[in-house]
């Protein structure tokens, strides 16, 4: 009883909103989704992202979310409850606890990439990217990433800004930063999206995402695509059930999730609109580019066109701000749990979780230099490993237990009650998507995924 007393919710009603978007708007939509719809045939492959954002994605978010409401509780409390109410076996709490643990091993490795971001605002700021070619910014590149104390001042800094909003707590913290932050991180996008319909080469942009070529449609771009709308909707981390348990009982959870769906899907949109055009206009520079679209293209684009410095500082400023949010939601469910766990003061768990996972994030750091060779974790460095072992073992296998465990486990009444309805048309998809197209889906993600690493 006492944990659920202190259990928070959110003191407004579309905070869900902006805190579930702000967790799923993050790297993955502009910098990822970006480079990998460029790599994977535009059209075709946006198209079959949307259907995975809509046929699986959805359900299991509207799960995800149901699993934390119901339990007002962190995640593996959470889980916890639903599997005893269920009188399901106790082998599938694993789903709390792989959220919460996925979460903590992502915060590790998510915040020294976002630290780069940090190190872009600060150089474009001093005006670094003029007159920058692709070799000049591939060597800016590499030098940051070769110089480990450098990666690890922005690493901590970056940790550090997580640390203060999740302190504040649920109300104080998280709720006043994604009020302010998620209306900032709009404009700067629109702004950008502007400048490139201005200044960038915008029909050869649009072309680029959306021109649609049927035999672009393969199996490899379709498990590219459905992994990465799992990844972006920060499905089965613990961060949404986390959310959830703030939402307010009366609130609707499919409206809210599907808001939530339709945002991060436009965002990723509005920021591949906003990159190529402005890449498209500068000689030299390719758009296939990959992982460097965003850290070596883009600069090289920003260095070469009129007011680039300026805009190259809002560019780098949207990222660190999306990343930022996102963090926040990875530190969250940690923080929570132990916090209810074991009934510890939040700060104290806050300043353990985060320098725990400050401290591995130092063997992510080192694996762009020092420890870029090891190779013990299954033929990988540290970064690498848990890159894989996260998003292409942790986040499937979590999703696919979820949509099993609420598909056919649950107790029905329970889910009916949550989501209040009675049954029909729209209920009974739900469920039968959960318990029969995302388990499938999920397993293929996750056959796909270890299969792609090991069979290279
Ligand atoms: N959805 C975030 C992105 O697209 O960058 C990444 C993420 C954040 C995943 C939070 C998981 C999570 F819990």
């Amino acid at each position: 009883m006492e944990r659920i007393k202190q259990h928070a919710i959110w003191g407004h009603r579309g905070t869900f909103v902006l805190a579930a978007t702000g967790s799923a708007v993050g790297l993955g939509n502009i910098w990822k989704f970006p480079y990998i719809a460029g790599e994977n045939g535009g059209g075709a492959f946006v198209l079959m992202y949307l259907v995975f954002i809509a046929l699986i994605g959805v359900p299991v978010m509207i799960a995800e979310v149901l699993l934390g409401r119901h339990g007002r509780a962190n995640p593996i409390h959470a889980v916890g409850k639903m599997v005893r109410q269920s009188g399901a076996s106790r082998f599938w709490s694993a789903i709390g606890w792989s959220g919460v643990l996925a979460a903590f091993l992502i915060l590790s490795f998510y915040s020294v990439v976002a630290g780069w971001a940090l190190d872009y605002v600060s150089t474009a700021a001093r005006g670094g990217f003029g007159g920058w070619d692709g070799a000049s910014a591939g060597a800016a590149f590499d030098a940051l990433l070769a110089d480990p104390w450098r990666l690890m001042f922005w690493q901590t800094l970056f940790i550090g800004l997580t640390v203060v909003v999740v302190a504040f707590g649920v109300t104080k913290g998280l709720e006043t930063a994604v009020r302010l932050l998620m209306p900032l991180l709009f404009v700067l996008l629109l702004l950008l999206l502007a400048y490139a319909a201005v200044a960038g080469e915008f029909v050869r942009g649009l072309a680029f995402m959306f021109s649609f070529n049927p035999a672009d449609l393969s199996w490899k771009a379709a498990s590219v695509a459905m992994g990465h709308a799992f990844f972006t909707l920060s499905l089965a981390m613990g961060a949404i059930m986390a959310y959830g348990s703030y939402m307010p009982g009366k609130a609707s959870i499919g409206k809210m999730v599907l808001t939530v769906a339709v945002l991060d899907t436009l965002v990723a949109l509005v920021a591949g609109l906003a990159m190529f055009p402005i890449v498209f206009a500068t000689p030299g520079i390719t758009a296939g580019e990959g992982p460097g679209l965003m850290f070596v293209s883009l600069p090289v684009a920003f260095g070469n066109m009129p007011a680039g410095a300026l805009f190259g500082v809002a560019f780098f400023v949207l990222v660190t701000l999306a990343a930022w949010s996102s963090t926040i939601s990875l530190l969250e469910p940690c923080v929570a749990y132990v916090t209810e766990r074991f009934g510890i003061k939040r700060l104290t768990a806050n300043g353990l979780i985060a320098g725990s996972a400050w401290l591995l994030g130092l063997g992510s750091v080192l694996s762009f230099n020092a420890w870029a060779d090891v190779s013990w974790l299954l033929g990988m460095n540290i970064f690498d490993f848990l890159d894989f072992f996260t998003q292409r073992v942790m986040l499937p296998l979590g999703g696919l237990l979820m949509a099993l465990f609420v598909g056919w486990v649950a107790r029905r009444d329970l889910l009916q009650h949550e989501l209040k309805v009675e049954g029909g048309v729209l209920f009974g998809s739900w469920l039968w998507l959960l318990r029969i197209v995302c388990p499938v889906a999920l397993l293929a993600i996750l056959l796909a995924g270890v299969w792609a690493q090991f069979a290279s």
